[in-house]
């Protein structure tokens, strides 16, 4: 796994992300319909009706994902700004507590979520949790939003503008780069030989963001790797990129290609 994503979930990236609980609540992503389908199809698990843990819940963008079709949800996060974000506009219970050290008894989710969490958490710990919390028969799951350069040069240009700026950049333009190995935390052979032993399936979701300039901008502060960086460079970086991209995009609206990457896991 990347250094500097390591470094930060060792310091509390819970931190981190307060800082830009405001920019994330208002630019980051929604997840697509597609993505909920595959999780209903890998979990086998009605997502109407389903008790969900939702780990990491930030500002939300999972919990109300989850909401809309029907799950019974309670959000889980470290960062009191991010949670005070989501309860300004959603419904159900939030506790402020740590992923890997959970506080429910055994067996009462049906499912656990990470979205876009997961790889801020212990590795081992917080899937032997994930497990201890979920009931026979259910799923732990993880996923995550990622921009897809591979399909547009302007997008692979912005990317490796951002890898060579940002020394703590984290990105499909990197050599090596891939998905957090939540899939082998979770299955027999897990990391270091530890794995939970659940049953693992994966899949990509592909979709286009339809995003107005501006807020594909303040997207970008929210990544931790410019949430980490002082004001006055990442002011610049911004300016770069407006520049850059509005002459792709003279009408102010990008179109992004995305994928989002999900692991599920069932239990026995
Ligand atoms: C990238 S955000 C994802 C938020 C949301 N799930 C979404 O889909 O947008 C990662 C979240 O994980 C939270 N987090 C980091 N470490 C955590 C931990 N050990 N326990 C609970 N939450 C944690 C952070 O505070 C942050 O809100």
């Amino acid at each position: 796994m990347n250094d500097g994503l390591m470094n930060e979930r060792l310091t509390g990236s819970h931190r981190v992300f307060d800082r830009v609980s405001e920019e994330y609540d208002a630019a980051r992503p929604h997840y697509p319909e597609a993505l909920y389908l595959a999780l209903e199809e890998l979990s086998g698990i009605r997502l109407d009706g389903a008790a969900v843990i939702d780990v990491g819940a930030g500002t939300g963008i999972s919990t109300r994902g989850l909401l809309d079709r029907g799950a019974r949800v309670v959000a889980v996060d470290r960062g009191e700004r991010m949670l005070a974000r989501l309860r300004a506009r959603t419904t159900c219970p939030v506790i402020l507590a740590n992923g890997d050290d959970l506080p429910f008894r055994a067996g009462v989710a049906d499912l656990v979520t990470y979205a876009q969490s997961w790889h801020w958490l212990d590795p081992a710990l917080s899937v032997a949790e994930a497990v201890r919390v979920t009931r026979a028969g259910g799923a732990v799951a993880g996923w995550w939003n990622s921009v897809d350069p591979g399909k547009a040069d302007w997008l692979a240009a912005n990317q490796v503008r951002l890898a060579e700026s940002c020394p703590g950049y984290i990105g499909p333009v990197l050599p090596g780069w891939s998905m957090p190995p939540l899939a082998a935390a979770m299955s027999g052979g897990g990391l270091d030989g530890a794995g939970a032993g659940l049953d693992v399936a994966e899949t990509w979701v592909t979709w286009t963001r339809s995003v107005p300039l501006e807020d594909f901008l303040t997207d970008l502060r929210t990544h931790s790797y410019m949430a980490s960086m002082d004001g006055d460079v990442v002011a610049d970086l911004i300016a770069r990129e407006r520049a850059e991209l509005g002459r792709v995009f003279p009408g102010g609206r990008l179109t992004v290609p995305m994928r989002v990457y999900l692991a599920v896991g069932r239990r026995g």
